[in-house]
């Protein structure tokens, strides 16, 4: 008689949630709630998906092959500073897996990016939570005293999401030169903001910056993130990646899209005129609008009487679809995330907001 399966899963694993499929989407629906660029990929990219495919009966390349080479070039190190991973995602999960062991605590400021806190989960670590400031910056001390002798990795997410902000370079500096366990300062959303401390990188053999091509290069579901640290992190974390972690179509887009930086450098342009309009318009109908160094806005409704919960099903009634943090991770009920979109679906976005404002 086989054991009881349930019995055989770690004890780590059963405390996660099951997933649940999102509840498919009509051709016509106003996706703002992931965070993704409105816009396809460059043709360029496309053309060079369409000639690898007839290629996939082979393996990817070890390691990353050329991409490796041409990152090192876009962010300025030596490739050996560099793994590339299945998005960021996988990023984070591979230095959870070789840095933390069940029962090391992973300090996380709050709020932030979700998937901290299930891959922190995944492997048996303890998610140590923090709040942030009021506005949403960090609170250097708070973290501090948080350390123990178990504390393997801090996430810092710059800019955060969901809350937009981007902390000065003088605070990270200060957490890198008082804390001694692994610092990763997520730049997923670098190209928006222009801001990075991978100059600090040779300082500070702690640190590791993750990046991805999901978000300014538009390849969200091709699956492309990337490592930058000392070439002895690097060297541990492939290690104990998978021998092909990234396939061999997400390696050639990647590789396609870093080639046409012009794309890129248009559509980011364009976010930020579709974003400082959406600002404008979001506060004239009475919302709080919190500083934004990304390709999304998050939002206050509190102002409006309105919680996050209800504008937002309401929006949904009208295929509109947004993000809703109300009553998550320490935050009130009235927060949402509004990713930029096109112009049409801006408007679209901006007349069933006024619409919801009058009718709840
Ligand atoms: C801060 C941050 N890091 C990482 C990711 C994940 O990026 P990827 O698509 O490369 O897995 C996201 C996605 O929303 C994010 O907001």
């Amino acid at each position: 008689m086989p054991r009881d399966i349930t019995d055989l899963v770690s004890e780590h694993i059963k405390s996660l949630s099951a997933k649940q499929p999102t509840p498919p989407k009509t051709e016509d629906a106003i996706r703002l709630d992931k965070g993704e660029l409105p816009y396809p990929p460059s043709p360029i990219v496309v053309q060079a998906i369409a000639q690898a495919a007839s290629t996939i009966n082979r393996y990817p390349e070890i390691l990353g092959g050329s991409l490796r080479e041409k990152l090192a070039v876009y962010t300025g190190v030596n490739p050996n500073q560099i793994i590339i991973n299945n998005g960021s995602d996988d990023s984070i999960e591979l230095i959870l897996k070789v840095f933390v062991q069940p029962g090391d605590e992973v300090i996380l400021p709050i709020p932030t990016f979700f998937i901290y806190d299930f891959a922190t989960k995944s492997v048996g670590g303890i998610p140590i939570n923090v709040h942030r400031t009021e506005d949403f910056g960090l609170d250097v001390e708070a973290i501090l005293a948080k350390v123990t002798p178990r504390t393997k990795v801090l996430f810092i997410a710059n800019p955060n999401n969901p809350t937009a902000n981007l902390v000065p370079r003088e605070i990270l500096v200060e957490i890198l030169n008082r804390i001694d366990c692994l610092v990763v300062v997520d730049e997923c959303y670098y190209e928006f903001c222009q801001e990075t401390i991978i100059d600090l990188l040779d300082s500070y053999p702690h640190l590791i910056i993750l990046r991805s091509l999901s978000k300014s290069f538009g390849l969200a579901g091709i699956r492309v993130g990337y490592g930058i640290a000392s070439e002895t992190i690097i060297d541990y974390l492939y290690r104990a990646a998978q021998l092909f972690p990234v396939n061999k179509l997400a390696l050639v887009a990647g590789n396609a899209a870093l080639d046409d930086q012009a794309y890129i450098i248009a559509n980011i342009e364009q976010i930020h005129r579709e974003k400082q309009q959406l600002i404008s318009k979001l506060q004239q109908l009475g919302f709080v609008v919190y500083p934004s160094a990304t390709n999304f806005i998050f939002v206050s409704s509190k102002p409006l009487g309105i919680t996050s919960r209800d504008l937002l099903e309401f929006l949904k009634t009208k295929n509109v679809f947004l993000a809703d943090f109300g009553l998550k991770q320490g935050l009130d009920d009235g927060y949402f995330r509004i990713s930029v979109g096109t112009t049409r679906e801006n408007q679209v976005l901006l007349e069933k907001l006024s619409d919801a404002i009058a009718s709840l």
